[in-house]
């Protein structure tokens, strides 16, 4: 590949950008702890993942061996067998999510969406994109869904086909909908379990709850239909990607044969990315599970240091159970701006990933923090009047 030496330069700039930057992200759930130059050789390669991984395709470049071993690692995290499951390695969460309401809508074609104010703002794009009925429900302070109202809604619309869209983690305050609480309420409106569809949209959490030592329930044991989970966030990825995992028998009913591909055709996507199949594979085959806990333990210890400073500053700052995202008040512009915190209405949060593994890291932010919502807190606090 020729390119000029000002070509060559800009590029220069923007790695030497990169590398001075690849730690800098307190405000957004994407972890920059990976190492995957084991896998820079296979860049050579025009890689295509099209079809499905169980039956192969007619082109020979495909990781569908390796999405094989990372769907069968996924099935045993989410507790459903291998035999009963099918997935495959997405562009995100987002797709995720959108095969999911896919696949729903599919099976329950007059089923309505419902899904909570605090849901990724992805939804109200795919609900547009299938034309799906949907109810934006209301959230509690804690960000998970009004379940009071979630079913006063059903039972006012006489829904007897709800599709739930159940946040394991929300992005902005990572609340959980309890979705035994909704499988219980949705029986007492006299609502079968094969008459509703349950999609855990576990983007960040999904990677944190099977980790965990008192999860809240969000696996197929628990009763989700589908589940999704963003690659880069908690795992880690250079490009975008995502896992789904769905029932098989459920799956099955949208896919058809596609003579073209000598494969059978059931994802969002025709040619697919078979390198982020290969970054999904590294992280799994290069970590035990007490490597995962460990990592999500160092998440929620930094979580917990950073809550300690703000409180101490007499700043409301709180965190979900099994969350490593940090609420507090939002605070000026220059603030949120300068470090790159996501904010939303009143609100803005850090979220401490694993890359974050010294408090150092997050002294300066909470300082701004600090400075901007208890300006005189420095002097007060010698005074002794805090
Ligand atoms: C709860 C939730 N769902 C879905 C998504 C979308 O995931 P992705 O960016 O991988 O498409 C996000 C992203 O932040 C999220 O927080």
């Amino acid at each position: 590949m020729k390119l000029s030496n000002d070509d060559l330069c800009k590029l220069n700039e923007f790695w030497l950008y990169c590398k001075e930057n690849q730690h800098f992200n307190v405000g957004y759930p994407e972890s920059a702890d990976f190492d995957y130059s084991v896998l820079e050789k296979f860049l050579k390669f025009s890689i295509n993942n099209c079809g499905d991984w169980r039956i192969g395709n007619n082109y020979k470049l495909n990781t569908f061996e390796f999405e094989r071993e990372v769907m069968a690692f996924f099935s045993k995290l989410f507790r459903i067998s291998n035999k009963e499951s099918w997935g495959y390695i997405s562009n995100g969460g987002t797709e995720g999510n959108l095969f999911s309401c896919y696949l729903a809508r599919e099976l329950f074609p007059t089923g309505t969406i419902y899904y909570s104010e605090e849901t990724h703002y992805s939804i109200a794009k795919i609900v547009k994109m299938l034309n799906i009925p949907a109810r934006k429900i209301s959230s509690l302070s804690s960000g998970e869904i009004n379940y009071v109202h979630l079913i006063e809604q059903i039972q006012s619309d006489k829904q007897s086909n709800p599709i739930i869209f159940a946040n394991i983690g929300t992005t902005m305050r990572g609340a959980t909908d309890d979705i035994e609480r909704i499988q219980h309420d949705l029986s007492v409106l006299g609502l079968d379990r094969e008459n509703y569809y349950i999609h855990a949209d576990a983007a960040l959490s999904g990677m944190i709850m099977p980790f965990v030592d008192d999860p809240q329930p969000y696996s197929f044991e628990d009763g989700v239909d589908s589940i999704s989970v963003s690659g880069h966030k908690m795992i880690g990825s250079p490009i975008p990607c995502g896992i789904i995992l769905a029932k098989r028998c459920m799956v099955d009913q949208i896919s058809a044969d596609i003579d073209y591909i000598s494969s059978r055709d059931q994802t969002v996507t025709g040619s697919r990315n078979g390198h982020n199949v290969l970054f999904m594979w590294a992280a799994i085959k290069s970590h035990s599970m007490a490597d995962w806990r460990r990592k999500i333990n160092q998440c929620f210890e930094m979580a917990d240091y950073v809550i300690e400073r703000l409180q101490q500053a007499s700043i409301k700052a709180w965190r979900n159970k099994n969350s490593n995202t940090i609420v507090f008040p939002r605070p000026s512009d220059w603030v949120w701006r300068k470090h790159c915190l996501a904010t939303s209405g009143d609100v803005a949060h850090i979220i401490t990933m694993p890359h974050i593994d010294s408090k150092e890291q997050l002294d300066p932010v909470i300082e701004d923090i600090i400075t901007d919502l208890r300006p005189n807190y420095g002097i007060l606090n010698v005074c002794g009047q805090n």
